[in-house]
C-alpha cells in the first residue's frame, strides 16, 4: 500500500514524491489534500496538497519542503517504499466555475498545489494567468507544468535571479489597475504572501481565494487544531476549508498559532537531523572497521 514509484527533488530541499493510491487517485478533486503519516504508530499527521494524479496508474503525487521533523522523513522515502499511512482525499474542493478571467499566484512550494486549480480552471473555459513567485531562480517549481495548465505565466524572484524582481503583489496590482482586471484570485503560499495578496485584491473588491495552511491533528473535525478566525466565525480549516474567502481571514491570529508549537517542532527537527548524523557517523565507522580488516 502506498508505494512509492517516484521521487524527483526539485530543488534544495523541496521533494515531489508519487506514490500509489488508487482511491484518492480516482476520487480527488482540485483543492483536496490528504493527510499522511511517515512512522506507523507513533508518527504525526501531516496534511499535504493533492499536486497531481494519475487516475489509470492510481497514483497522486505530493510536493513539500523538508522544513520539519515529518517532512524530512519523507524525503529520506526512496522508490519501492511504503508510506505507512495515508488518509484523504480531505477538504473540500475549489470552487472551479466559469468565472472569466483567473489569476492564480503561487508562493514558493504553493505553486505545486497550485496547478490543478489552474488544469480545472483552464478546462472550465476561464482565461488563466499564473503568477509563480520564488525566492532565487533555483526555487522556482513547476514552471513547465504551469505553462501548460495556463495561458499566460508570469515568473517573479525576490533577487531578480529569473523573471521579474520583485514580489507576487507586483504584477497583480498591475493587473488589478488594468482595463481587464481579474474576475477572480486564488492565491496559495506562506501566510504572509496570501495575505498581502488579500490586501491588494481588496481595494478593487476582486474576490479573492486563498487556501490555509494551518496546523492539523485528526483533519477531520474533531480536535479543533486548525481552528481559524474567517468573518468573525470560527472555522475548521480541514472540514469547512481549506479554501477560504481571503479578505475575511484574521491572518494575524493564524500566524500567531501557527507559531504556537515552534519549541516543540524544533526540538523535533534536532532529534531527526541528530539522528540522522549518528547513522551517517555509525556508516562511516563500518567502513572504516572494514578498510583496517
Ligand atoms: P513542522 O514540525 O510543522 O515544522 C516546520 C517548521 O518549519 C515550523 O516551525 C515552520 O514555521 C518552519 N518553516 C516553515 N517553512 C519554512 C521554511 N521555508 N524555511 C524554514 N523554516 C520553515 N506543505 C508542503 O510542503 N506541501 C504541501 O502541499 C502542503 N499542503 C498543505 C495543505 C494543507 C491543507 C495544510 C493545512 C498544510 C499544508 N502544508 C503543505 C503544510 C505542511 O503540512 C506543514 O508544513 C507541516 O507541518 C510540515 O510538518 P513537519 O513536521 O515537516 O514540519
Ligand atoms: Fe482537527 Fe481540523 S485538524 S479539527
Ligand atoms: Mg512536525
Amino acid at each position: 500500500m502506498n508505494r512509492i514509484v517516484s521521487k524527483r527533488l526539485l530543488a534544495n530541499d523541496l521533494c515531489e514524491l508519487e506514490f500509489e493510491a488508487p482511491h484518492i487517485a480516482r476520487g480527488h478533486k482540485a483543492g483536496q489534500f490528504l493527510v499522511l503519516q511517515a512512522d506507523h504508530d507513533w508518527g504525526e499527521r501531516i496534511p499535504l496538497t493533492i499536486a497531481d494524479a494519475n487516475e489509470s496508474a492510481g497514483t497522486v503525487t505530493v510536493v513539500f519542503q523538508a522544513v520539519g521533523a515529518t517532512t524530512i522523513k519523507l524525503a529520506r522515502f526512496n522508490p519501492g517504499d511504503c508510506i505507512p499511512d495515508v488518509l484523504g482525499p480531505l477538504g473540500n474542493p475549489s470552487d472551479v466555475r466559469k468565472f472569466g478571467r483567473v489569476v492564480l499566484c503561487g508562493g514558493g512550494i504553493g505553486v505545486a498545489p497550485i496547478h490543478p486549480i489552474a488544469q480545472a480552471m483552464r478546462a472550465a473555459g476561464n482565461h488563466v494567468t499564473s503568477i509563480l513567485a520564488a525566492r532565487t531562480k533555483d526555487l522556482v517549481i513547476f514552471e513547465n507544468r504551469m505553462r501548460a495548465a495556463s495561458d499566460e505565466v508570469i515568473v517573479c524572484t525576490d533577487d531578480g535571479s529569473y523573471g521579474r524582481k520583485g514580489l507576487v503583489t507586483a504584477p497583480l496590482k498591475e493587473m488589478c489597475e488594468s482595463a481587464t482586471p481579474p474576475d477572480r484570485v486564488i492565491a496559495i503560499g506562506p501566510p504572509v504572501m496570501m495575505k498581502f495578496c488579500a490586501a491588494t485584491t481588496k481595494p478593487f473588491g476582486i474576490p479573492t481565494i486563498v487556501s490555509l495552511n494551518t496546523i492539523m491533528i485528526d483533519g477531520t473535525g474533531m480536535c479543533g487544531g486548525c481552528r481559524v478566525m474567517v468573518g468573525g466565525k470560527m472555522k475548521f480549516v480541514c472540514v469547512d476549508g481549506p479554501d477560504f474567502d481571503g479578505h475575511e481571514v484574521d491572518w494575524d491570529n493564524m500566524m500567531k498559532r501557527m507559531r504556537a508549537f515552534r519549541p516543540f517542532e524544533e526540538e523535533a527537527r534536532r532529534r531527526v537531523r541528530d539522528h540522522e548524523c549518528n547513522i551517517d557517523k555509525a556508516a562511516r565507522a563500518i567502513a572504516a572497521a572494514k578498510e583496517d580488516r
